[in-house]
């Protein structure tokens, strides 16, 4: 049997496999040394980042759900001075990809998180938490194309990293905001966000989360998911990161087929923390008995059927 090339490209990042795990799912690595080789991975997301420490919204902060969780943690982060001092030279001994994650309130904000660690070394590119609400304009800033777009534009000045814009389900078309951050030079795009929702207890009659609301993940959004990433991929030329309820192999692959050039494991990592890298091992098996000699050939796979087979695409 042949050993498959797992080695991906999402622009400059060069990744030696497919497989990363997604922000606020693993922490800042750390955490999950002992239990996990994390240099098998293709790449690590670090929790979102904010200039300063915040300590995230009012417990109850997760529920589970059919097929999922609810999470309503908020931005809890050590701010980005910790980070520097206490997180990344730890992070800098891995031999996987660093993925830096960045969010704010005001656009200022993401400005401030990115220029601190522009210089940082070992860092190997940075995802753009579009899902934060632009606490001056009101909205998330990827549920606006002109918004999501002036975001990038900034960041793109500083820094020449790779930039990944993480997008939210949230809208009514996520390809409109794809293409937006794409034109204002985004590198890649990272697809899914959780999905806002909402759960409550009959007893109490009060919401699950102490927030009220929150955002869903989890196996219960993986087709929500692959089908962002299939309608981005169509869309944009720049390569599109899946994430969404990804719990093993094939879904995994469902992601690769579907046009995502790499995928990410968030929720799962709750479940096993290992999930990810068994999911390296079994696409390596996977592909060998395919003789498949490199993972990009299963990128954008897809066998559609014809138009004329598919009456009604939405019944
Ligand atoms: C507890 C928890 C915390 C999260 N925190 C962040 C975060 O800080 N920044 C971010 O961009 N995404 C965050 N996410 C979203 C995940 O990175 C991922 O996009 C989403 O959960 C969908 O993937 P999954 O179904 O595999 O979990 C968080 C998700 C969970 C469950």
């Amino acid at each position: 049997m042949n050993v498959p090339d797992l080695r991906v490209n999402i622009g400059t990042l060069h990744l030696k496999n497919p497989i990363l795990v997604a922000s606020g799912t693993f922490g800042y690595g750390s955490e999950y040394g002992r239990f996990v080789d994390i240099a098998h991975l293709g790449g690590i997301v670090t929790k979102t980042l904010t200039p300063e420490p915040w300590p995230g919204n009012p417990p109850p902060r997760a529920a589970e759900t059919a097929s999922g969780m609810l999470n309503s943690i908020g931005l809890q982060n050590v701010g980005v001075a910790a980070f520097i001092e206490e997180k990344l030279p730890y992070l800098q001994t891995i031999d996987s990809a660093l993925v830096v994650n960045v969010g704010g309130g005001p656009a200022d904000e993401f400005v401030h998180v990115t220029e601190r660690l522009a210089d940082c070394p070992g860092i190997d590119a940075f995802e753009i938490n579009m899902s934060c609400p632009n606490v001056s304009g009101g909205m998330d800033f990827s549920t606006d194309p002109g918004q999501a777009a002036a975001l990038i534009s900034r960041l793109r000045k500083l820094t020449d990293r790779p930039l990944i814009a993480k997008l939210t389900p949230n809208v009514t078309d996520i390809t409109e905001i794809a293409a937006a951050v794409e034109d204002a030079g985004a590198d890649a795009i990272s697809a899914i966000n959780t999905i806002r929702a909402m759960a409550i207890d009959p007893e109490t009659r009060r919401p699950k989360l102490g927030a009220t609301m929150g955002g869903l993940s989890g196996p219960a959004i993986k087709p929500v998911a692959v089908g962002a990433v299939w309608r981005i991929a169509g869309r944009v030329r720049i390569p599109v990161i899946g994430i969404g309820g990804i719990a093993d192999v094939n879904d995994a692959l469902e992601f690769l087929i579907a046009g995502a050039s790499a995928v990410q494991v968030g929720t799962s990592n709750f479940v096993s923390p290992k999930t990810g890298t068994d999911i390296v091992d079994a696409l390596t098996t996977w592909c060998s008995q395919r003789d498949i000699r490199t993972v990009r050939d299963i990128v954008g796979s897809i066998q559609l059927p014809s138009q004329e087979a598919i009456p009604c695409q939405h019944s």
